[in-house]
């Protein structure tokens, strides 16, 4: 499949935007100092922090998944077998899931958690984090995925 180029200069702190690419949903979302911040909460509670199991580009191998921090490019499909998590970006238990969760994602197939940066959380069916796919900035508002 083509790259797909997204353009994220719409996008406010918090939210998250979807591209197709290879006909899978691609998420980006812009994450807040918060955001960031809670990252180093589920470090902890992640069995792959450093996503050393996990399918992501080399650029992306660190604690963010990232390029920029800010920005979360991931394939918004778990890694189980193959449902699409749902957004539970709100941290505490407005989320359905507890006062101590930190915000990410929930699997409604079988209920595996993701954190803000698409890793799951330890003891879930899926076994690794969301992929990130390959990705570029052609410039500080556009973004090439593939
Ligand atoms: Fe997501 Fe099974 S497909 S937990």
């Amino acid at each position: 499949g083509a790259p797909v180029e997204a353009d994220i200069g719409k996008l406010a702190p918090g939210e998250m935007m979807t591209v197709e690419w290879r006909g899978k949903p691609v998420w980006i979302l812009r994450r807040t100092d918060e955001m960031l911040a809670s990252l180093d909460k589920t470090d902890a509670v992640v069995s792959d922090p450093l996503s050393d199991k996990s399918i992501q580009p080399d650029y992306a191998k660190n604690k963010h998944r990232s390029i920029k921090p800010e920005y979360l490019v991931t394939v918004g499909i778990c890694t189980h077998l193959g449902c699409s998590p749902s957004e539970r970006l709100k941290p505490g238990a407005e989320s359905g899931l507890g006062a101590d969760w930190a915000g990410g994602f929930l699997c409604p197939c079988h209920g595996s958690l993701f954190d803000l940066a698409g890793r799951v959380y330890s003891s879930m069916p899926a076994p690794t984090n969301l992929d990130v796919p390959p990705h570029q900035y052609l410039a500080d508002t556009t973004l090439l995925i593939g």
